[in-house]
């Protein structure tokens, strides 16, 4: 990456992505049922979108259900479809007139028939904007958007449409889910836990990350703007050494 790029990347984080981690948490705490926190969940995600344009982030990536979430109680696991649903029939003009370019990342077949005619529609929609790119991550795992990109280049590989010596990374990248999209330059989890829980493995090889305390529900564009001013007084060398 060249000094100037590089430079650049330090002062503003392009691409943000959020592990909106505390739900359960946030509601047991208030003697709520774990399903509150998740639609508390889902009003913090409307007001941290809207803010971002402002805050000069052209790239939001949120964690809105993984690969392992299906474990869950049963119950839950309808509650946080049925918000989905919910989430994007109120949601879905506004994101549109307001400029924003909605991807969804993830694995789909799992996923109800009306969530995802949704999803395909809201993408259709908004496919001409670009006042901000966001990707939503629902059935999604880090290992399983891998799988899914090898097992896509093996058979590219097998129809000979590409020799085994010629893949680089960057074939590898257009086969993921985020294909086309820059990697994340920050990425933030909130309530606490330190961990990366298979979210955009192969993505966040130079990300910076950002561990804060609050639940999911608690956090504002307020708390998004502390943590980017925090975020552009570290210096990133992409391996490289102090210019
Ligand atoms: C993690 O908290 C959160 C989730 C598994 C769901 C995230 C969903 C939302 C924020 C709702 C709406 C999202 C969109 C995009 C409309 P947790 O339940 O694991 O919390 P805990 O660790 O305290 O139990």
């Amino acid at each position: 990456m060249r000094d100037e790029a590089r430079a650049e990347a330090c002062r503003t984080p392009a691409h943000v992505a959020i592990i909106m981690d505390g739900n359960g948490r946030w509601a047991a705490r208030r003697g709520l049922p774990r399903l509150n926190g998740h639609k508390a969940g889902a009003d913090a995600v409307r007001a941290v979108v809207e803010s971002c344009p402002d805050l000069g982030i052209r790239y939001l990536t949120l964690f809105a259900f993984s690969t392992e979430n299906w474990r869950r109680p049963r119950e839950e696991v309808s509650g946080l479809m049925t918000l989905f649903r919910r989430y994007l029939r109120k949601e879905s003009a506004e994101l549109v007139a307001k400029g924003v370019r909605v991807r969804f990342i993830g694995e789909r077949s799992r996923l109800g028939t009306g969530l995802v005619e949704m999803m395909e529609a809201l993408e259709r929609r908004s496919a001409a904007n670009d006042r901000l790119f966001l990707n939503i991550a629902i059935n999604y795992g880090g290992r399983d958007e891998m799988t899914r990109a090898a097992r896509k280049l093996a058979q590219a590989v097998a129809e000979g449409r590409l020799e085994p010596e010629a893949v680089t990374e960057e074939h590898f990248a257009g086969f993921l889910d985020t294909g086309g999209l820059p990697d994340p330059d920050l990425v933030i989890r909130t309530s606490g836990e330190t961990r990366i829980s298979n979210f955009l493995l192969w993505q966040c090889a130079y990300a910076e990350y950002a561990f804060v305390e609050e639940c999911w529900p608690d956090f504002t564009p307020d708390r998004l703007a502390e943590i980017l001013s925090v975020f552009s007084g570290r210096e990133r060398r992409f391996g490289a050494v102090s210019v």
